[in-house]
Parts: C-alpha cells; sequence; structure tokens
C-alpha cells in the first residue's frame, strides 16, 4: 500500500502529460520517486472508484509487471471510461485474475492466521501470529483482526513486514526477528484436541482440503500434526466415496442415453444414428459422461480410436492431456460433463492404423441434434468449446481459436461459451508452442471456472 501510494504519486503528473504507457518503464526495485513535471496546467484525473479499488488491490500482486499493467489500465481508462466491463480485455482479464489471487490471499490470511500467546516482563499478555503471504496482502488482511480483535495486543509479522495492533492502534513495522517469536503456547495441546474432535474423518475430501489450505500454511498451523493422521485415514474414506460417486455417474450417464433415446425423434439413440455416414466405420456411439447437473459442460471435437473401443470420451492421449489441464485449472474432472460436438470416430486407415479424419460441417451440423439434447438436459452455465469443430457446433462460428478466446460468445441456450485450443492441438504442437497453448487451455479452464463461481 505504501508502494501504492508513491506509484499513484508518480503516475498521476505521468497520466496528467498523456504520456503513453508504451513510452515508460516500471522497475520492480527502486522507489518511485515523485516526478516534477513541468506540465501544463494539470488536468484533474477522472478515474472511477472500482478502478481505484482494482488498481489498489493489483498493486499488492507479488510480480515485476504490476505497475505497467496498472499505468496502462489507467491510461486506457481514461480514453475507455468502459473498459473494465470487457472482460475479454488482456489487460482486464489480467487484472481480474490478480484482483481474485490477492483477495483469495487475504481470505486465507483471516483463515490461517494463528496468535501465539505470550507473557512480557509486566504480566500483560500478547499474541503473535508469523505469516507467509503469496502476495503483499499484509495492509489489506489486517483491518479484520483490528475489529476482531480490538482489546487484545497483538503482531501479525509477515516476510515483508508486520502489523502491530497496541492499545488500540494500528503501526506498520519492520518484521522482528523471526526467531523470538513464540512458536508454540499453553493452549496448543487444547486447539489439537479440539480440532481432531471436530474434524470429521469420513467427509474429508483430500485434494479440496489440499486446495483450500494449501500445505505451505500449515508449518504455521499448530493443527497441522493432526491434519496429516486425519488426512491419512481420510485419504481411504475419499477413495470408496470417489468409487460410489463415479457408478452413480455411470448409471446418470446410462439414465441419459435411454433419456435421450426415449425423445421424439430420436428413436434408439445416437447408437441408431444415420444423420450422416461416419457411424458406418465406427465402433459405437460415444455419449458425454460426467455430472448431469454440471455447470461446466466441455465440448470437444469427436471420440478418437481408443474412445471408439471404450465408449467413453477423452480417454486417449488427448484426454490425458485434458485431465492434466482440468487439474491445473482446480477443477474435478467428475464434477463436469464432458461431451464432444460429433458422436462418432471419423477416421482414414494408414497402415494399421485408423487416423482421426477432422469431420465436415455438414457432419458437425448433423450431430449437433445430439449436442443440443445433451445441453438442454444439463444445462450447464458456461460451454468450453475445446477447438474449432467444437465451436462451430456450438456457435455456428468459424473463427480461429486465437481470436475467438477473446470473445464473448453466448449460447442459445443462455450459457457463456469459453473458446479454447483443443488438447489435441497441444500433442501435435513443437515444445515451445505446446507450452504455450497448454498454458492458454489452463487459464480458460479456469477462467471458466471462475465464470461459474
Ligand atoms: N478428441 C476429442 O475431441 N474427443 C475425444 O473424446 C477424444 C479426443
Amino acid at each position: 500500500m505504501q508502494e501504492y501510494a508513491q506509484w499513484r504519486d508518480v503516475a498521476r503528473p505521468l497520466l496528467s502529460a498523456d504520456v503513453a504507457p508504451e513510452n515508460m518503464e516500471w522497475r520492480l526495485g527502486q522507489r518511485f520517486e515523485p516526478l516534477q513535471l513541468a506540465m501544463p496546467e494539470a488536468t484533474r484525473l477522472r478515474l472511477s472508484r472500482r478502478l481505484i479499488e482494482l488498481l489498489e488491490t493489483i498493486s499488492c500482486y507479488r510480480h515485476d509487471g504490476r505497475w505497467d499493467l496498472m499505468y496502462r489500465l489507467a491510461w486506457r481508462s481514461l480514453r475507455q471510461p468502459h473498459l473494465l466491463e470487457d472482460a475479454a480485455d488482456l489487460d482486464v482479464h489480467r487484472a481480474m485474475q490478480m484482483e481474485n489471487a490477492v483477495n483469495r490471499e487475504v481470505h486465507k490470511m483471516h483463515a490461517f492466521v494463528r496468535f501465539r500467546e505470550m507473557t512480557d516482563e509486566n504480566g500483560v499478555k500478547k499474541y503473535f501470529a508469523w505469516f507467509e503471504p503469496t502476495h503483499e496482502i499484509l495492509r489489506l488482511g489486517v483491518p479484520f483482526f483490528c475489529k476482531r480483535f480490538p482489546n487484545m495486543d497483538w503482531m501479525i509479522a509477515t516476510p515483508d513486514g508486520a502489523a502491530l495492533w497496541q492499545d488500540g492502534e494500528l503501526q506498520f513495522v519492520e518484521t522482528p526477528d523471526k526467531s523470538l517469536l513464540p512458536k508454540a503456547d499453553a493452549h496448543e495441546g487444547l486447539w489439537r484436541t479440539y480440532y481432531r474432535n471436530i474434524c470429521n474423518v469420513s467427509r474429508i475430501n483430500p485434494p479440496a482440503m489440499r486446495r483450500e489450505m494449501p500445505q505451505r500454511y500449515w508449518r504455521n498451523l499448530p493443527e497441522s500434526v493432526e491434519i496429516q493422521t486425519l488426512l491419512r485415514d481420510g485419504q481411504a474414506n475419499f477413495e470408496q466415496r470417489q468409487k460410489e460417486a463415479l457408478d452413480m455417474e455411470l448409471a446418470k450417464a446410462r439414465a441419459m442415453q435411454r433419456a435421450l433415446a426415449d425423445l421424439p425423434d430420436y428413436t434408439g439413440g445416437p447408437a441408431a444414428c444415420r444423420r450422416c455416414d461416419i457411424w458406418r466405420h465406427a465402433t459405437q456411439a460415444v455419449l458425454g459422461e460426467g455430472s448431469t447437473s454440471a455447470v461446466i459442460m466441455l465440448v470437444g471435437e469427436q471420440p478418437g480410436d481408443e474412445e471408439d473401443l471404450r465408449g467413453r470420451p477423452f480417454v486417449g492421449p488427448a484426454g490425458r492431456v485434458l485431465n492434466a489441464a482440468i487439474k491445473d485449472a482446480s477443477l474435478e474432472r467428475s464434477e463436469l460433463y464432458i461431451t464432444n460436438a460429433v458422436k462418432h470416430f471419423k477416421w482414414q486407415p494408414r497402415g494399421k492404423r485408423r487416423l482421426h479424419k477432422r469431420p465436415e460441417a455438414a457432419e458437425i451440423a448433423a450431430c449437433n441434434h445430439w449436442l443440443d439434447a445433451e445441453i438442454s438436459q444439463v444445462k450447464p452455465r458456461i460451454i468450453v468449446a475445446l477447438g474449432a469443430s467444437a465451436l462451430r457446433a456450438i456457435a455456428g462460428r468459424t473463427d480461429s481459436i486465437e481470436s475467438a478466446r477473446q470473445l464473448h460468445i453466448p449460447h442459445a441456450s443462455g450459457a457463456q461459451i469459453v473458446c479454447t485450443y483443443h488438447p489435441s492441438a497441444i500433442l501435435r504442437a513443437d515444445p515451445t508452442n505446446a507450452e504455450q497453448l497448454r498454458t492458454h487451455l489452463v487459464g480458460d479452464l479456469r477462467r471458466a471456472r471462475e465464470l461459474a463461481a
């Protein structure tokens, strides 16, 4: 925040003098010195309250590029007053991601700060906490503790500085020597017993727990010794629950197949579909699978060789890339509904192998019959188009994925479409490009998750 105030003092005259972002560079590590620019009468800057709040928040994001981005946003907002409403704009999108990350970290601080009691030489009790946030959020996070513990004297120390609350007044001070802070107190045993008792092992979800309470916080939590034992016991329960959930999803998927087959006009379901000719050389129709109440639906192109044999979408090499991306985007495959634009495998022989052949527009259009039925059964709020065939099927558009990623495309059902690269594009790309495409795929899935939230 102090750095934010310094940045603001430098940025204001530059904005008034209309210095374009490309003509300057903000360097981290140096102190921003207020500029004495010889300027015409300084114009009053009209920055919206929302923009100022956003800038303050993202100034806490630990990344060298934040100052440049903040200046660019401010400079562009003066020309485009509605800039922040354009979530597809790359600067706005990045800023929102940074804002979310900072807010999440503040939330973690509220949840994971643990005070340890110390009695000073006059017998007065004081409370100390050590916290290591990913971003520089001490000033944003600390007002919560001032309200919550107004009558205690406490300090929250981080590697970036410390907040000291004494006699009802807040000060920011240098980080004290960490070795002088208490590592445990007399209440630790009580706290651990309490934690053991309230924790219901049969309901622990280890991946969600690690996601919500990342391991880097554990070393400052007195209950972490208990968490490790509880997690071990919880893992077995979790696997059993997952198996039951998967069985239930398979049963639901079968019910979906039956439901589709029972619709007038849909006799026999996709297995009996003769709307185009692809079925002739395929082993079976591959319908979608996953949660039939999913908020996010992923749509690929068509089943591949392995999918055709196993009757399930995305279980071959592209599926493995997709699974890893889903995980990196902090999503769970079982929470999604995953399907394809085309339900049969179209291929051409190459020696003994069956090589994927891209479906034609007419074949995609013929299969829309089934995709539409799936969309109206699942009613997702977000539909992720994986690649160009999916985009064509869902939105009837032929944009490149690169440009479609930046667009806001609504689906006729009211769902929002997020467009991204197909996992097979990553498998085909050279290593440098592949890494970039993978980053985009994960980023777009994260965006879908954020929109769904
Ligand atoms: N590619 C797809 O588009 N879908 C699959 O199910 C597998 C590979």
